[in-house]
C-alpha cells in the first residue's frame, strides 16, 4: 500500500467525457503535474465498461479493463479516481477502497449526496480520504474555498446557479425568444442534457450539490426528500420577460440559508427572481455561480465553468495534486466547518421571502378578487398586479409579486389556488431574493 515516494498510482474508473480529460492532462501536464504535487502522478490501469469503444485519447498499452473491482483491490493503486457516474456501484467500490485505506477523488455528487454520511464515516474509520472538488460546480475551486480559505467563518448564506443545462436553457430562451421545448430540442442535440434528463431539468443534480454544499459549510446531512426542490420546466419566455420588466431575472438557484431568530437551516432549489444589480443575474449560459456570504470574509462571487470536460478534469487534477502532496500526513483532510451543534432543519413557517405568483386565470370579472382573497387568507400582501392579455380567448395572465411572507403561507395559497377552477394549472412561483 504505500507508495514508493517518487510516485503515485492512480486507478481510473471511467473513461469518458471527465475521465479522459484527466487521463489527457495526466499525460501531457506531467511534468507540471509532478512540480505541483512533489511527486509523479502515474495512471496504474483505467476502468471501462465497453472495451470496444473508441477513445479520443490515447493510452499507454495495457492500461484498459472492464474490471473496476481489479482496480479497486489493487494495493500497488493506493489513489482511486471514480469518474463512472451512478450510485450504486460507485458506492461499492468507493466503501471497499476506504476499507482498504486508499484515497479516493470523485466527481460525483449523486454519490455524495445519498451515500456520503457513510463514506466519510468509512473515510474516518480507516484513514481514508475522500476529495471531491469537481462534484460541485465543475471548474470552480468552490470546496477548497470552503473548506480552506474560509475555514475561520461561520457561512450565513449560499446561494449557487449550479446546473450549467439549466442556465444554458434559460438563458437561450431570454436572448433569443424561444420556448422552453425549442431550446430544450437545441440543447439535447449538442449532449449538453444528462442522460437522465430530470437531473437537470427538475432540479435534482443543483439538490445534490446543495446538499454537499450544506454538509460542508454547515454540518448536517439533509436529504433532498426534506428540502423544497423544483426545477425549469414550469418558465414560461414570458415568465422571464416579465421578471426582467420588474428589475430581476429567473435563475435555478440552489440556496443554503440560516433562517428565523433560532438560525434554523433551510435548503432549496428552485427558480428565482434574482435583482439585476447583482453578479448572479448576469451569469449566463453553462456558466455557474456561487454567492458564499460568509461573516468574517464577507460576500464572495465565484464564477466560472460548472460543467464539461476540462473545467471538470480541472477540479478533478487538482484534487489528485492535493492528495499527492498530503499524502504522508496523520492528519486527516479537514472534510467540513462542521460547527460543534449542526443547525436543525427549519420548518416552512421559519422561511420567508417576497415572492413572485404567475397565474393564468379565466379571463371574467371576479377572477382578481378571488386570487387576492386565497392569498390574503393564507395572510400574503401583496405589492403589486400585472394582467396581461394571454394567447388563448377567454383566459388571461396575472402576475402578482408579494410582501414578504413565510413559505407555509404561500404553500397554503397555492394549494387553495390550484383548487379554484378559474386558476388553471399552469403557474409559476418563485421566490424573490434579497
Ligand atoms: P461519461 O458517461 O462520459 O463517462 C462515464 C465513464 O464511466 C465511461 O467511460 C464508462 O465506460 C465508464 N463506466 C460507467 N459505468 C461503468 C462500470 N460499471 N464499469 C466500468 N466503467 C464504467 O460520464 P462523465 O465523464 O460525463 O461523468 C463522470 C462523472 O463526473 C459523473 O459522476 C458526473 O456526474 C460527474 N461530472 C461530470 C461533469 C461533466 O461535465 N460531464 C461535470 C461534473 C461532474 P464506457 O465509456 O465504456 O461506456
Ligand atoms: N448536468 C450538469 C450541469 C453537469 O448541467 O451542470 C455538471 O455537473
Amino acid at each position: 500500500m504505500n507508495p514508493s515516494p517518487e510516485e503515485i498510482r492512480i486507478g481510473l474508473i471511467g473513461f469518458g467525457t471527465v475521465g479522459q480529460g484527466v487521463g489527457q492532462y495526466l499525460q501531457e501536464r506531467a511534468d507540471a503535474l509532478t512540480r505541483a504535487a512533489g511527486r509523479r502522478l502515474v495512471l496504474g490501469g483505467v476502468a471501462v465498461r465497453d472495451l470496444s469503444r473508441r477513445r479520443t485519447v490515447d493510452l499507454p498499452p495495457g492500461l484498459l479493463t472492464a474490471d473496476p473491482w481489479k482496480l479497486v483491490r489493487d494495493p500497488g493503486l493506493p489513489l482511486l479516481c471514480e469518474l463512472a457516474g451512478g450510485t450504486e456501484d460507485p458506492r461499492a467500490w468507493t466503501a471497499e477502497a476506504l476499507r482498504l485505506g486508499k484515497t479516493v477523488v470523485t466527481a460525483n455528487k449523486a454519490l455524495l449526496c445519498d451515500h456520503g454520511e457513510e463514506l466519510f464515516a468509512l473515510a474516518h474509520e480507516h484513514g481514508g480520504r475522500i476529495l471531491f472538488e469537481a462534484s460541485v460546480a465543475g471548474g470552480i475551486p468552490v470546496i477548497e474555498v470552503l473548506r480552506d480559505s474560509l475555514a475561520a467563518n461561520r457561512v450565513e448564506r449560499i446561494l449557487g446557479i449550479l446546473n450549467g443545462t439549466s442556465n444554458y436553457i434559460l438563458t437561450r430562451m431570454e436572448q433569443d425568444g424561444l420556448s422552453f421545448g425549442e431550446v430544450l430540442e437545441s440543447a439535447r442535440a449538442n449532449g449538453f442534457v444528462e442522460a437522465d434528463e430530470s437531473l437537470d431539468l427538475d432540479g435534482w443534480d443543483a439538490a445534490h450539490k446543495t446538499v454537499l454544499l450544506a454538509w460542508l459549510t454547515q454540518g448536517r446531512w439533509v436529504s433532498t426528500g426534506s428540502m423544497t426542490v423544483e426545477g425549469i420546466r414550469r418558465v414560461r419566455l414570458d415568465d422571464l420577460r416579465y421578471a426582467r420588466e420588474m428589475g430581476y431575472r429567473i435563475k435555478l438557484i440552489g440556496a443554503v440559508e440560516r433562517v428565523g431568530t433560532a438560525g434554523r437551516l433551510a435548503l432549496s432549489v428552485r427558480p428565482s427572481l434574482v435583482p439585476l444589480d447583482t453578479l448572479l443575474a448576469d451569469v449566463d449560459g453553462v456558466f455557474n455561480a456561487v454567492r458564499i456570504d460568509a461573516d468574517l470574509a464577507g460576500p464572495l462571487d465565484l464564477i466560472g465553468r460548472g460543467a464539461g470536460q476540462d473545467p471538470t478534469a480541472s477540479a478533478v487534477l487538482a484534487d489528485l495534486v492535493a492528495a499527492a502532496r498530503q499524502w504522508e500526513s496523520s492528519t486527516p483532510l479537514p472534510v467540513h466547518l462542521a460547527p460543534p451543534d449542526p443547525p436543525e432543519l427549519a420548518a416552512p413557517a421559519e422561511q420567508e421571502h417576497a415572492a413572485y405568483l404567475r397565474l393564468t386565470v379565466v379571463d371574467r370579472s371576479g377572477v382578481l378578487s378571488e386570487v387576492a382573497g386565497s392569498l390574503s387568507r393564507a395572510g400574503i400582501s401583496i405589492a403589486s398586479v400585472l394582467q396581461r392579455e394571454h394567447g388563448g380567448h377567454d383566459r388571461a395572465t396575472l402576475v402578482l409579486l408579494t410582501h414578504r411572507c413565510t413559505q407555509a403561507a404561500l404553500d397554503e395559497a397555492v394549494r387553495a389556488l390550484a383548487a379554484d377552477e378559474s386558476v388553471g394549472d399552469d403557474f409559476l412561483v418563485c421566490p424573490i431574493l434579497d
